[in-house]
């Protein structure tokens, strides 16, 4: 078939051609955004899920959203060696001068501009150079502390009163949020706890690992009351089903019913997969319908693919020990599993483990859904695991 007619879309937030089974969270996310916008109090909304379920694109989509419910937004990706605050300065000084050009009288947006210098100044000295040619006086004694959990609240509270005054709201995007510092974590907690608290027009939608709900909540024990976690997880096979059949259809190409359980017991209904699938069975077609036959043909090259890219840039940033680790997850199935189970499968004490579980942890490989259980964060690759190390000698005598 025609390969530039070729409507799936593999790739790290790239939209897909039919966004399934998102409906639930983005009605959501539209009554968050209307009931800030009118000062009403709603829960923040941080999606969680594994990689490669859709996060990205949801975002993207729910700031598509906000920019067309009137918000002016900023959307930014935490970063484990880029400070929150130096990922904000320049989003923010974007966004005043935005508010600036907007007619409406009041000097909050002099003074919004006037707090974010002094802001710059005091992490200039915790972090080091930063310029950022900002043509006013700093505000002395608004966010310029040096302590973000009290700096980054006033911040945001100028930044929405700015907002508010020129009769907008302002939308705060934040991408594989589970990067953040635990000081960063809670100043964005304690900054959101101020805007709910003021009823300011100020949002956040945050997306990150499922190890975020635990994050905000070991920082905040008030987190739960302040964001909402949807779980944003595989889809369902009839959802799973019109992701691949839509497009092709939408294109004036047809599947077959049988390759189309095929495509969802391979990928088990997890979005990356399904496009990786549906993108090499319409390459591999020779002509509509495709069939169970071409979906079988193409699953080897698939696999290959994805080992070599998307399951393979992870491996390849894993200490010896590490991968142990999670070969020794792998050799018990796909998981959730007991720490303990784990160090019995490589021979280890439980004890020894901390270490090694916590660099995991650290590098998002994997996550605890409940107290002394283990889970890894990309779907399949238990099965890869076992593919990239076939022989793994249990107890011990690999670790
Ligand atoms: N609802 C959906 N239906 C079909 N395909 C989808 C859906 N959501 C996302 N995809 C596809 O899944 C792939 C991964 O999406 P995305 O990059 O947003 O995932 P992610 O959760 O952000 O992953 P990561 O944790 O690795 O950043 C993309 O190719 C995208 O087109
Ligand atoms: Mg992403």
């Amino acid at each position: 078939m025609d390969k530039i007619k070729n409507p799936f879309s593999p790739g790290a937030g790239s939209p897909p051609p039919e966004l399934a089974g998102r409906d639930g969270i983005l009605e959501q996310a539209h009554v968050l955004l209307g009931r800030v916008r009118q000062k009403r109090p709603e829960k923040s909304i941080l999606l969680t899920g594994l990689r490669g379920v859709g996060k990205t694109v949801l975002l993207n989509e729910m700031e598509r959203m906000a920019r067309e419910d009137g918000y002016r937004t900023i959307l930014i990706e935490a970063h484990e060696e880029k400070h929150l605050a130096l990922l904000l300065i320049p989003q923010l000084r974007r966004l005043l001068f935005e508010l600036d050009r907007i007619a409406g009288a009041g000097d909050k947006v002099r003074r919004g501009v006037a707090v974010l210098r002094s802001f710059i100044g005091a992490v200039k000295v915790t972090i080091g150079d930063i310029e950022y040619g900002l043509d006013i006086e700093p505000e002395r004694g608004s966010a310029d502390s040096g302590d973000l959990e009290i700096d980054l609240p006033n911040l945001f509270l100028a930044v929405a009163e700015a907002a508010e005054e020129r009769q907008t709201s302002v939308a705060i995007l934040i991408d594989e949020i589970q990067y953040l510092g635990a000081r960063e974590l809670s100043a964005l907690i304690m900054a959101m706890h101020k805007m709910q608290q003021r009823q300011m027009p100020l949002v956040l939608i945050g997306a990150g690992l499922p190890i975020l709900p635990g994050l905000a909540g070991e920082s905040k024990s008030y987190a739960e009351r302040l964001f909402s976690f949807p779980d944003i997880g595989p889809l369902s096979e009839a959802e799973a089903n019109r992701a691949i059949q839509d497009p092709i259809e939408d294109a004036g190409e047809r599947i077959d019913p049988a390759a189309l359980r095929e495509i969802f017991r391979l990928t088990q209904g997890y979005p990356y997969f399904l496009q990786e699938w549906g993108y090499q069975s319409w390459n591999h077609a020779v002509a509509s319908p495709i069939t169970l036959d071409v979906v079988r043909e193409t699953t080897a090259l698939v696999e290959r693919r994805l080992d070599e890219n998307f399951f393979r840039v992870r491996f390849n940033r894993l200490t010896p020990r590490e991968k142990t680790y999670l070969r020794a997850m792998a050799e018990l199935g796909k998981g959730p599993h007991r720490s303990a189970d784990i160090a019995d499968t490589m021979g280890a004490k439980i004890t020894t483990l901390g270490p090694v579980r916590a660099s995991l942890i650290k590098k998002g490989m994997i996550f605890s859904p409940a107290h002394g259980e283990m889970a890894f964060t990309v779907p399949l690759f238990d099965e890869f695991m076992r593919r990239a190390i076939p022989d793994f000698q249990s107890k011990g005598t690999n670790s």
